[in-house]
């Protein structure tokens, strides 16, 4: 058909014009300290494997178990026969340590964040997000029947107006726990009180869960707070992939009837389900991971707290803000110069003018390599 070629090609010439075409790299040892890549080992500072379990003998181990006892795929849906009680025992350990009635299980945390809007968000509803929420928010906002409006970035006041303004529907306020792009932390609490028997909270811990808070129930623990619903993903700090949303009885029974996402697609394998109830037992027991991470954030902090563009944070994600998004190409070319892989981050990923360099830290980083990532950025910010 010419008219999608002519609409494919428009859109790519476009994104070209701006400079932001995205490319596909493929490299060997991305969840991990040292990655190849075109035959470079580079040291890796731009995975999300925070807690440094993606590769771990352990974690590895419990896979490996799982699959011996499971087999490889699940075959089915959970609706199906793709529930196992590997599942099981891991909705029981999610719900036991993080507090909630239900944990119903996804595939990625994209689809858990659209599986629940598109299933609780009706006609006449209003869903309220931060304006800097994920884009799996975002477009589930976007493409769901509810009104969606965005409240300034983290700012309690703003969100009071627009709960304020609401129609008499139901109404939902999105935040994450902690900002992907920018490491920084949503005031939960603030938020929590805002919300009070006005709407319903949901937080996207996608990058709070393992990291903090005492046993690394995530940015919620942190803050004292239990949400209405919270999404946990475990791409990140649990090493493997899939999500759970974490309701109350109701939700959770509901999810179970409606949520496209989960009725409908095949269940991840009932050995991961048991390699990543491995996981959030390591995640509770090893609290060393995150003291390691604590350390990292000082030293990086002492060590970059003085440039301009580097903004310290609370968590594993540095941003170092440079604006223009060839500049950003540049920095993170020239970092690779000095054997360093950091991923520039543009529009319209990040909001205009605010491209960066998102570097990432894990548990599983030496304290050697830390300390060349700093020497380096300091010399290429030199140069
Ligand atoms: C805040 C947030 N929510 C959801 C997701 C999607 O999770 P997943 O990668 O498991 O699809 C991401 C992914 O980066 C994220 O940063």
């Amino acid at each position: 058909m010419p008219a999608f070629n002519e609409r494919i090609q428009q859109a790519l010439d476009a994104r070209h014009s701006k400079g932001l075409t995205r490319t596909l790299t493929p490299c060997d040892g991305g969840n991990s300290t040292t990655v190849s890549i075109a035959g470079r080992n580079l040291l890796n500072f731009s995975n999300n494997d925070y807690l440094g379990l993606a590769n771990d003998p352990e974690l590895k181990k419990a896979f490996q178990q799982g699959i011996d006892v499971y087999g490889n795929g699940s075959a089915a849906s959970p609706m199906v026969s793709g529930f196992s009680n590997a599942h099981r025992l891991l909705e029981d350990t999610l719900c036991d340590w993080l507090g909630f009635d239900r944990a119903v299980l996804l595939s990625s945390g994209f689809s858990a964040n659209q599986a629940l809007l598109f299933s609780l968000m009706h006609q006449g509803d209003t869903l309220i997000q931060d304006k800097l929420n994920h884009a799996s928010l975002m477009e589930a906002g976007q493409l769901c029947d509810a009104t969606m409006v965005r409240f300034r970035h983290n700012d309690v006041a703003h969100l009071r107006e627009r709960i304020n303004a609401a129609k008499s529907g139901p109404a939902l306020v999105v935040t994450e726990g902690v900002f992907s792009m920018d490491g920084d932390r949503a005031p939960l609490a603030e938020l929590q009180q805002a919300t009070d028997q006005q709407a319903w909270l949901a937080v996207d811990d996608a990058h709070g869960i393992g990291v903090l808070g005492e046993t690394g129930g995530g940015s919620c623990e942190q803050a004292n707070v239990r949400p209405d619903l919270l999404i946990v993903t475990f791409g990140k700090a649990f090493g493997l992939s899939g999500a759970a949303i974490m309701c109350n009885h109701s939700v959770g029974d509901y999810l179970t009837q409606f949520a496209k996402h989960h009725v409908y697609s095949t269940a991840f394998p009932a050995a991961q389900a048991f390699a990543l109830n491995h996981a959030a037992k390591m995640i509770q027991s090893q609290t060393w991971r995150r003291e390691k991470l604590a350390e990292h954030s000082d030293r990086i902090g002492h060590k970059l707290g003085h440039l301009a563009g580097y903004v310290d944070t609370s968590t594993p994600i540095k941003p170092f803000i440079i604006g223009d998004a060839d500049q950003a190409v540049a920095v993170a070319s020239a970092m690779r110069q000095h054997g360093i892989a950091l991923t520039a981050i543009r529009p319209p990923t990040v909001p205009p003018n605010t491209a960066r360099l998102r570097i990432t830290v894990t548990a599983a980083h030496s304290d050697k390599q830390v300390e060349t990532l700093c020497q380096a950025l300091n010399q290429v910010v030199e140069e």
